[in-house]
C-alpha cells in the first residue's frame, strides 16, 4: 500500500513508456533527444518563464498565469491548485507543504502551510488497549488526518508577492475540475493500484474508482465537487476552507465519520513565514549560494549539513565508487543527527545554527574514513555546535524512536521573465494521502504518520528514526522532509530545485544540488543522473537500478550493504544559463514529468 511510484521497488510503473504529451507544450517534449530509456537528455529551453511539474497540464497552468502577465508566485499557486485537480496522489488543497521564494530583487520567504495535528489529537493515539500500534490507524481513515494547510499557505504567498486575484489564477484548475481531462495510463493505473484503500470511503470510490467500474487511459476524470469548493474558494478566500461551509463539510464529515478535526481546529490554522536557511560555498571559481528550508523541515538542514561536509571532497561522479562511498557516509551522518535533533521550531529547540556550521561539518567528517563503510551501530548523532562555542549535549541514541515517513508528494518549480523563483513541494504524505475524499471533493491528508506514532518502538516502513521531540501534540507541525531549495551562482539566480519521496527527499535533493553546483552537470542530464539513499538506519545504500552491477559490488567490498530500488524522488528543476539567461526545464522523466516554457 504505501510503496509508490518515487520508490517503485518492482517493475510496477517503472517500465512504463513516457505517456503521449498532451497539450500545447506536446511536440517540444516530444521532440528532445532521448536517451535508451525514452528519456530526454537535454532540458526544455526558453526566453522568458519556466514551469516544472509531474504533470504537463500542471505546468501548462502555470505558463498560462504566466503569460497572462502573473509572476512567480501567481504561477505557482495556480500550478499548486491546477495539480490538485490533475495530480490527485499528492497535489492538494486537503494536506500542507512549503514554498520557497527568491524574487528577483534579491528579497527571499519561506512560507510553511504544513499540517498540524488536531487538539483532540494525543500522543498516543495510535497504540491500542494491547499497548500495540494499530498500523493502520495513521495512514487510512479519518484519523490519519491532519489540520490542512495548503490553501491559508496558497492564499499568504498571492497575497504577499502575488499580482493577480485568487480568482484568476484559480480558474486553471476549476476549468480542469469542471471540463475534467483525459486520465493517462499512469493515473489510470494508480487507480487500479490504490484501489483496495480508495473503495473504502464511498466519496473517493465514485471519484475515482468510476463508482467500482473503474477508469481507462483517455476516459475522462471529471472532479464537480472539487470545482465547487473551488469556485467558492475562489469567491471567499481561504476564510471558505477554514470557517466557510467547506470548513463545515469537512468537519461534518469528521464527525460523522471519526476523525478528529474540528471548526476550531480549522479556525486557529495558521501559516508561517519563516526564515530561510542560507549557506555558502566557492566552488569552479564562483561563488554559490543555497537558500532552503528551515525546521519544521529536516531537509535544509541535512543538505547544508552534507554539503559542508563534502566542501573539501573531490567529487568524480556517481560511477566513481569513492565519490558515493563518501557522499553515502555523509548522509549516514546527516540522518544521525537529523534523527536526534530535527523537529517543530516552535516546540522544540532545534540546534540549527550548530547543524549548519562548517566547523561542525569538519568535526563531523573527520570519523569518516574514505576506504572503508561505518556501521551504524557506531555512528551516533554528534554535538552540534559554532567555532568557539563549547558543544551540548546530545541526547542518549536509547530515546530515539522510528518515524513512518510516506513516501509520496511532489514538488514544482517557476521561474517567470523577471527573474522571480519559487520552489514549492506540498503533499498529502502518502500517495492518495489517507484515502479519504471528503464531501467537498478533495482528498485529505494522513500527515499524521510523519509524526513519531509510537514513541519508544521503531516502526516504520522506512525505518527512519528520530527524537521524542516529534511526538504527537495538539497544535503541533509533524517533521517534514520536504526541501524545496533555490541556488545562487555569483548573486544571480541559478537553480531552482526539490522533490517528493519521504526520507529520499533530502538525498536526490542533495544529488541535484551536487550534479549541478559541483559536477556541472547539464540540467536534464541532473535530474537523470542515478540516485542512491543512506539514512544512517537501516544500514544499507539505496541504489536506483541504473547503477552498474560493477559500482555495486565496489561498494559491497567497501563493506556496504546495498539495495535496487526502482526509482527514487521526482525533482523537477529549472536552471538558468549563465551565458543567455535562458531558463532551462528539467522535469523527472521517472513520472514523465513536463516543463514548459515561453
Ligand atoms: N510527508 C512527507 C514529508 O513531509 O516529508
Amino acid at each position: 500500500m504505501r510503496i509508490r511510484n518515487t520508490l517503485c521497488f518492482g517493475v510496477f510503473l517503472c517500465g512504463l513508456t513516457p505517456a503521449l504529451a498532451r497539450g500545447q507544450a506536446a511536440a517540444e517534449l516530444r521532440d528532445r533527444p532521448r536517451d535508451a530509456r525514452g528519456w530526454p537528455t537535454q532540458a526544455v529551453r526558453a526566453g522568458h518563464g519556466m514551469v516544472a511539474t509531474d504533470e504537463e497540464l500542471g505546468s501548462e497552468a502555470g505558463v498560462e498565469i504566466l503569460k497572462r502577465g502573473g509572476n512567480a508566485v501567481d504561477a505557482a499557486v495556480a500550478v499548486a491548485f491546477a495539480l490538485a485537480v490533475v495530480e490527485p496522489a499528492a497535489g492538494n488543497i486537503g494536506g500542507g507543504g512549503f514554498m520557497l521564494i527568491r524574487l528577483a530583487n534579491g528579497k527571499t520567504s519561506f512560507l510553511d502551510y504544513r499540517e498540524v495535528a488536531p487538539g483532540k489529537a494525543t500522543r498516543d493515539m495510535y497504540i491500542g488497549k494491547d499497548g500495540k500500534l494499530d498500523e493502520e490507524a495513521s495512514v487510512i481513515g479519518y484519523r490519519s488526518v491532519a489540520v490542512p494547510g495548503t490553501v491559508a499557505g496558497l492564499a499568504l504567498a498571492l497575497k504577499s508577492y502575488g499580482s493577480m486575484k485568487l480568482g484568476d489564477v484559480i480558474a486553471p484548475a476549476i476549468r480542469l475540475a469542471e471540463e475534467g481531462f483525459p486520465i493517462s495510463e499512469r493515473l489510470a493505473h494508480e487507480f487500479e493500484q490504490e484501489r483496495p484503500a480508495l473503495q473504502r470511503f464511498a466519496v473517493s470510490r465514485r471519484i475515482f474508482l468510476n463508482e467500482g467500474k473503474m477508469f481507462h487511459p483517455r476516459d475522462t476524470l471529471l472532479q464537480p465537487e472539487l470545482a465547487t469548493t473551488l469556485k467558492r474558494i475562489a469567491r471567499n478566500g481561504a476564510a471558505e476552507f477554514y470557517r466557510g461551509e467547506t470548513a463545515h463539510m469537512l468537519v461534518d464529515d469528521m464527525f460523522r465519520l471519526g476523525g478528529l478535526i474540528t471548526l476550531d481546529d480549522l479556525a486557529k490554522y495558521q501559516p508561517k513565514v519563516r526564515e530561510v536557511l542560507r549557506a555558502k560555498y566557492e566552488n569552479n571559481g564562483h561563488a554559490w549560494e543555497v537558500l532552503t528550508s528551515p525546521p519544521p523541515s529536516s531537509g535544509g538542514v541535512a543538505v547544508i549539513e552534507a554539503l559542508n561536509m563534502l566542501q573539501s571532497v573531490p567529487l568524480k561522479g556517481w560511477d566513481d565508487v569513492e565519490s558515493v562511498h563518501l557522499v553515502a557516509e555523509v548522509m549516514r551522518r546527516v540522518f544521525a543527527d537529523r534523527a536526534a535533533y530535527l523537529a517543530d521550531p516552535d516546540y522544540s529547540n532545534v540546534p540549527v545554527a550548530g547543524l549548519t556550521d562548517p566547523c561542525y561539518a569538519k568535526e563531523v567528517f573527520s570519523t569518516v574514513d574514505p576506504q572503508r563503510a561505518s556501521s551504524s551501530k557506531t555512528i551516533k548523532a554528534g554535538n552540534p555546535h559554532t567555532c568557539g562555542v563549547a558543544a551540548s549535549n546530545a541526547p542518549s541514541p536509547e530515546t530515539l524512536v522510528s518515524l513512518g515517513e510516506g513516501p509520496h508528494t511532489t514538488h514544482f518549480s517557476v521561474v517567470d521573465a523577471a527573474g522571480n523563483a519559487v520552489a514549492s513541494t506540498y503533499t498529502l504524505n502518502d500517495s492518495y494521502g489517507s484515502h479519504v475524499t471528503c464531501s467537498a471533493g478533495f482528498l485529505l491528508n494522513d500527515e499524521m504518520d510523519d509524526f513519531t506514532t509510537q514513541p519508544g518502538v521503531p516502526n516504520s516502513l522506512f525505518g527512519l528514526v528520530q527524537s521524542e521531540a516529534n511526538a504527537i501534540a495538539p497544535g503541533h507541525r509533524p517533521l517534514s522532509s520536504m526541501t524545496p531549495t533555490i541556488l545562487l551562482r555569483d548573486g544571480k539566480l541559478s537553480f531552482v530545485t526539490g522533490s517528493p519521496g519521504g526520507p529520499t527527499i533530502i538525498s536526490a535533493t542533495l544529488l541535484s544540488i551536487l550534479n549541478w553546483m559541483r559536477l556541472g552537470m547539464e540540467p536534464q542530464v541532473a535530474i537523470n543522473a542515478p540516485r542512491f539513499h543512506h539514512q544512517w538506519v537501516p544500514d544499507r545504500i539505496l541504489i536506483e537500478r541504473s547503477f552498474p552491477d560493477s559500482l555495486e559490488s565496489a561498494l559491497n567490498a567497501r563493506g556496504h550493504a546495498t539495495h535496487r530500488v526502482g526509482h527514487m524522488g521526482l525533482v523537477n528543476a529549472i536552471a538558468i544559463d549563465p551565458a543567455s539567461s535562458d531558463r532551462l526545464g528539467a522535469a523527472d522523466p521517472r513520472h514523465d514529468g513536463a516543463a514548459v516554457g515561453y
